[in-house]
């Protein structure tokens, strides 16, 4: 697939599969490309050429909302939550395409994955804490009931506590049957929740593999997860 902006290529060529049931990581530098390529899949925006698939199927074109229909869910950078309406109708927002019963099922779902969100249903979105507020972006997609649910940096900015949180909520999802692709810049954390993985480059995939493999990769440790170079 290639995308860009305007005529401005960011994505050159690049293929990524994220297998069903598994979870599947994206790392990579700043301004690689990473949010780019979720924005591009969960059809924010088009490619420039190349296409997405679901179950072996070419979405051509359609709206985010098309998307969400075909059973994907993308968790954005930066939450775009609604600070002054409620956890509920937040919730109720990521739900709009489903029937009032399906609703409430996922919004019960939803609280059972995160307590935390069950017990202030009522609070106002913009009054929750950084890691709670991430909790409710992601509850949100999920309330859609995604079988692929993107997530564009889910632990920025989050103490070390709520990110292990975070990964542990995203290993419930996952075990729940829920499809993860996750672009991540904590990057051992992401590798270690991870089955498989990519490392993209500037608008190119520079490696890809099995999580555990690319952990222990000695170039990919040094320059891509910053570790000091010995000696
Ligand atoms: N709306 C836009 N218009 C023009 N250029 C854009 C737009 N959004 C992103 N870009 C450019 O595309 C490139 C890739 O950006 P992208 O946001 O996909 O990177 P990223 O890998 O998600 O980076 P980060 O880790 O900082 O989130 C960057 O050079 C960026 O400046
Ligand atoms: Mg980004």
């Amino acid at each position: 697939m290639r995308a860009g902006y305007g005529g401005l290529p960011v994505l050159h060529g690049i293929s990524l599969i994220a297998p069903a049931g598994r979870i599947t990581v994206l790392v990579g530098a700043n301004g690689a490309g990473k949010t780019t390529l979720l924005k591009t899949l969960a059809g924010v925006m088009p490619p420039v050429s190349g296409e997405v698939r679901v179950d072996g199927e070419a979405l051509s074109g359609g709206t985010p909302a098309d998307r969400v229909r075909r059973g994907m869910a993308l968790v954005p950078e930066g939450r775009h939550l609604f600070p002054d309406m409620s956890v509920r109708e937040n919730l109720e927002l990521g739900g709009y395409l489903a029937s009032r019963q399906q609703r409430e099922a996922m919004l019960d779902e939803v609280a059972h994955i995160f307590p935390r969100l069950g017990e202030r249903l009522t609070q106002m979105a913009g009054t929750m804490s950084g890691g709670e507020q991430q909790m409710l972006a992601i509850g949100r997609a999920l309330v859609s009931r995604p079988r692929l649910l993107l997530l564009d940096e889910p632990s920025l900015g989050l103490a070390p506590k709520m990110v292990d949180e975070m990964f542990a909520a995203l290993r419930r999802i996952n075990k729940a049957g829920t499809t993860l692709l996750l672009v991540e810049q904590n990057v051992f954390q992401a590798l270690a929740v991870a089955d498989f993985a990519y490392i993209l480059g500037h608008g190119e995939m520079i490696a890809e593999g099995a999580a555990w493999e690319l952990r222990g990769n000695e170039l990919i440790r040094r320059v891509y997860l910053g570790e000091a170079i010995a000696g």
